[in-house]
């Protein structure tokens, strides 16, 4: 049966470790110029109805380092366009491709396509979720920290879905987490529910509060995400006087471990929700996370496509 990667909790620990290890298998093979053409003859069609940099480049280069090819698919250019149901277009597909990954806005729409394709459907972010990005924040995490165990993850900003993935992801594999989101920004409370099972089960401690001083404290890693997301564009005024107070700044980070690390999904705003001196300071952890896109994607798509 096929698998999807529709959010974070679509993976079990296990198979997050598994697609990480496979992640670190090929990134070393990458820099040692092993060819590793698992997916040799393989199609990948890429539906963006948002914009991208990072997830476009990584997607393409990763299926054409795996011996297949990638099809950026837009959805301006696409008949979906132009009225063509999601379950139509979902059903033609299936019949050229062997995966599809596709950046949307609604979650609903991408369980449309998925429940209406024979093929994989990987989420390349929606308005709820961004699991790749945080498998690629993960494998970043355990090569600076080289364990996940007991470790505290801070996120600070906005309850989007950065927020969702990352509290997924983080306490599934046994890290405690806290978050820190102003009053009218915190996290759905299907994610809250999700949280506090998660955490249950893997005997780890999920905080939310509104204090980014109180989050912060005594932890390992710390992650922010812009203020106002994709689609989001005419509330950004506002949210930055929402969010005032919630910036990383190098006073904020002296609640932090002293070799704590900072992650960014990027596109950052400087002096919005990170400092230029933080995001300056931290920018290894953070470009190589933005690395680590390409070679956990590609996990994904071996253990998905092959
Ligand atoms: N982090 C991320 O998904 O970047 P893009 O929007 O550039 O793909
Ligand atoms: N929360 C951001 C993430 C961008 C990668 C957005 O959805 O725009």
């Amino acid at each position: 049966m096929k698998k999807d990667l529709l959010k974070m909790n679509d993976l079990s620990k296990e198979e997050i470790l598994d697609i990480l290890n496979l992640a670190d298998q090929l990134k070393y093979e990458k820099k040692h110029n092993i060819i590793h053409h698992h997916l040799k003859g393989k199609s990948l069609g890429m539906i963006f109805e948002k914009s991208s940099t990072r997830t476009r480049v990584s997607f393409e280069t990763g299926m054409f380092q795996l011996g297949g090819n990638a099809l950026f698919l837009s959805s301006s250019d696409l008949q979906i366009g132009r009225g063509e149901p999601i379950c139509d277009t979902a059903k033609v597909l299936s019949r050229y491709l062997d995966g599809i990954m596709i950046r949307t806005f609604k979650q609903k729409e991408i369980q449309t396509l998925a429940e209406n394709s024979s093929i994989p459907i990987i989420n390349g972010l929606t308005d709820d979720e961004h699991p790749c990005q945080v498998l690629a924040d993960l494998m970043t995490i355990r090569e600076y920290k080289n364990s996940f165990d007991g470790l505290k993850v801070c996120y600070i900003g906005d309850g989007n879905n950065m927020a969702n993935s990352l509290i997924v992801g983080c306490l599934k594999v046994g890290m405690h987490f806290s978050i820190a989101s102003p009053k009218d920004y915190t996290i759905k409370d299907e994610y809250l529910t999700l949280a506090n099972e998660i955490a249950d089960k893997a005997k780890v401690n999920f905080t939310l509060t509104t204090s980014p001083k109180e989050a912060i404290k005594d932890a390992d890693i710390v992650i922010t995400d812009v203020w106002a997301s994709m689609g989001q564009e005419s509330e950004a005024q506002k949210r930055i006087k929402d969010f005032n107070g919630y910036c990383i700044t190098p006073q904020l980070m002296k609640g932090a471990k002293e070799d704590s690390i900072v992650l960014h999904c990027l596109p950052a705003h400087r002096e919005e929700e990170i400092s230029t001196e933080v995001f300056e300071k931290h920018q290894s952890s953070i470009f190589d996370e933005a690395e680590n896109r390409l070679h956990a994607q590609k996990a994904v798509l071996v253990k998905l496509l092959k």
